[in-house]
């Protein structure tokens, strides 16, 4: 029967195992008449007769609706201080021909980090004028690809990149505009943060040497200084550290700026979002006005003109707007101290959701093929992987009668999961579909095992043959 005693303390045992928290599922999520989870207008076990599972399953207006609030909460809070703000969907979230289209069509630029991804964005169509790029270490092929493509931002990230990026422009004939990553000694998750003087991590150059290296950029004529970026982390759940950070990035920022006119500052991204009923981000208007007064407070103390504002965010855009479907394959009580833990297994695991073995992340999942009457129980959901941190849910409440072949659905797995997707265990990364007024199509078709052998080149026949007469020699 079910157990309390194990739930980790944020964990509140259910009314109803059956209620979706309206915060960590999509806006119009719902179950229909019979108990069905409804996603997009399409009952989730249509999605998979269909389709199968595991399948990732996106809610297409809701990741249009969610851009275009990103969008208005950050330009309306820019607006009320003055300047303006750009906003970059960040790819690394999740990126997709069709999510490159939604989000551009809601307005907003598209963040890239690799030149996979800016292929993809390219690809999509995105206007190489509102993609901005990203990384501790672009290769120089990727930073002429970038160049010659008329990427508008590339984001320098260390000393060594302001003459890589400088030459690759200059060698194009072209004039490249530029930010320059900082770290301001800041770095933030949900609704703590920690501020150091330097940040011990990769990325960026330390806030010490913006000027310097802001200066040695603004040497080069192929280079366009537009300001300073910043990220200071993911899953931020208020404006302190945003506040802190650009606080201390106006310092430096103020100092260029009174050289010569300094345009922009890049605040990141790292908009947090909830995945559990105890998650509780502030609202992104009140957390973009907190933001946008500490960058008018920060100007007016320097005497500086405001710059224009940029923000990058990933998986504030599309996190909730995606859920994941299993179906059940076993199901065992484990006798835990204080009572039973039930392990639900399901048809994937860690190579479709990396972050609860990554980052012990937590997430919320329903029963989504029926409702139940049963008392609520406490779960794990675990994968099928041979391994046995492959949790894809640690803890959740579910009806205790969970049961073989149920479909089960976990919420806001719209961000990282898929774009950290992986082959472990030979186990084809599945297909997403997006959901919209009741169609479903594919926008990411799932691997088959035949793509797995189709890449093992030591399963050629030409390659088998070559070791036989290798080994006849
Ligand atoms: N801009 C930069 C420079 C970044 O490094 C990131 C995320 C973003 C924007 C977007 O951050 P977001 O708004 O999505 O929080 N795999 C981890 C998250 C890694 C984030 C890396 N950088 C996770 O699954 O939690």
């Amino acid at each position: 029967m079910a157990s309390t005693d194990a739930a980790p303390p944020w964990l509140r045992t259910p009314d109803d195992a059956n209620a979706l928290a309206p915060k960590v599922w999509p806006e119009r999520a719902h179950r229909d008449a019979d108990g069905r989870l409804v996603l997009g207008g399409i009952p989730v076990t249509e999605l998979a007769e269909r389709f199968g599972t595991p399948l990732y399953v996106v809610d297409e207006a809701d990741v249009r609706a969610r851009a275009a609030r990103m969008l208005a909460a950050l330009q309306t809070a820019a607006a009320s201080v003055g300047t303006s703000a750009t906003v970059y969907y960040a790819g690394k979230a999740f990126l997709s021909g069709a999510i490159v289209r939604w989000v551009t069509e809601a307005g907003l630029g598209v963040d890239v980090c690799s030149g996979g991804e800016l292929a993809i964005a390219l690809a999509a169509g995105a206007e190489p004028a509102r993609i901005g790029f990203h990384g501790n270490n672009k290769s120089v092929a990727e930073i002429e690809r970038a160049v010659a493509a008329g990427v508008g931002t590339i984001v320098i990230d260390s000393e060594i990149e302001i003459e890589r990026v400088a030459d690759a422009a200059a060698r194009a004939g072209l004039v490249q505009r530029v930010r320059l990553r900082v770290n301001s000694g800041v770095h933030a998750s949900t609704h703590e943060f920690l501020a150091t003087s330097h940040e011990d991590q990769k990325f960026g150059v330390s806030l010490d040497r913006a000027v310097e290296l802001g200066t040695r950029i603004r040497s080069h004529p192929s280079l366009d200084f537009l300001g300073l970026h910043c990220h200071i982390g993911s899953q931020i759940f208020d404006s302190a550290g945003f506040a802190e950070s650009a606080e201390r990035l106006l310092a430096a920022h103020a100092e260029l700026a009174r050289v010569s006119p300094l345009p922009e500052l890049n605040l990141g991204g790292g908009f947090g979002i909830a995945y559990t009923a105890a998650d509780d981000p502030t609202p992104i208007e009140e957390i973009a006005l907190g933001i946008a007064e500490a960058v008018a407070t920060g100007c007016r103390v320097h005497g500086v003109p405001l710059p224009k504002l940029a923000f990058e965010p990933g998986r504030s855009v599309v996190g909730t707007a995606g859920v994941t479907l299993y179906t059940v394959g076993t199901v065992k009580p484990v006798p835990i101290e204080g009572g039973w833990r039930h392990y639900a297994s399901v048809d994937g695991g860690m190579s479709d959701n990396l972050r609860t073995a990554l980052y012990g992340a937590h997430y919320s999942a329903r029963i989504a093929s029926r409702e139940s009457d049963a008392p609520p129980a406490l779960f794990r959901i675990a994968g099928k992987h041979c391994e046995s941190g492959d949790i894809v849910v640690d803890a959740e409440y579910l009806p205790h009668d969970v049961t073989p072949g149920d479909l089960l659905a976990v919420a806001a797995t719209g961000a990282y999961c898929w774009s950290l997707a992986n082959n472990y265990n030979h186990v084809p990364r599945p297909a997403v579909v997006a959901v919209r007024d009741g169609a479903a199509r594919v926008i990411v078709r799932g691997e088959t095992e035949a793509d797995l052998l189709a890449r093992d080149a030591g399963l050629d026949a030409s390659d088998r043959s070559d070791a036989a007469e290798g080994a006849d020699a």
